[in-house]
């Protein structure tokens, strides 16, 4: 798929501005995507519902220290205040609760630890609205996402 759709990590975890010796969570780490833009010197926790997935990302070369734990987003294994950052990507989109999921993370992070999202969300903007919608409309017409993978791109989250 990366083939066809890249889009550069390395802004999304800069962003965390990590510095060695801190321990960030990676929810629903999938494949492993974000992986290769975390610095040396920083213990990742990936988690996600699936095994896998999670093999996949095994595969990847990268320079922090990386563990991964099977666990549901809506449901953290882990006590409050375990990370001193998050980050997500493309997570909330396919989640059944991503509210929840958001919660979660506060929940398991460092009060001030600077959370990095990132993935589709319903736009503001009406105009750009109609759009997503349309777009949204005819991906699921043409079969995409399947049946097995639901995805909402349009989703709007407060929180
Ligand atoms: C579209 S993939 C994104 C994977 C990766 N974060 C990335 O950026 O490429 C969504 C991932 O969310 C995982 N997932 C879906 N629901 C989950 C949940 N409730 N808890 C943990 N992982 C979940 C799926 O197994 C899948 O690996």
């Amino acid at each position: 798929m990366e083939r066809y759709w890249h889009i550069e990590r390395q802004p999304l975890i800069a962003s965390l501005q990590l510095k060695p010796g801190q321990i960030v969570l990676d929810a629903a780490v999938g494949t492993g995507l974000n992986l290769s833009a975390y610095p040396e010197g920083v213990s990742v926790v990936g988690v996600d519902l699936s095994h896998k997935m999670m093999d996949e990302a095994r595969k990847k070369r990268v320079a922090a220290d990386i563990t991964f734990k099977v666990s549901d987003m809506c449901n953290l294994d882990f006590p409050d205040n375990s990370f001193d950052a998050a980050a997500s990507g493309f997570t909330l989109c396919v989640i059944n609760d991503p509210v929840r999921a958001l919660a979660e993370i506060l929940r398991v992070t460092k009060p001030g630890a600077l959370i990095a999202i990132l993935d589709y969300c319903k736009s503001q903007d009406p105009e750009i609205q109609k759009w997503q919608e349309l777009i949204s409309d005819s991906s699921s017409q043409l079969g995409f996402p399947t049946g097995k993978s639901k995805c909402d791109r349009t989703r709007a989250i407060s929180f």
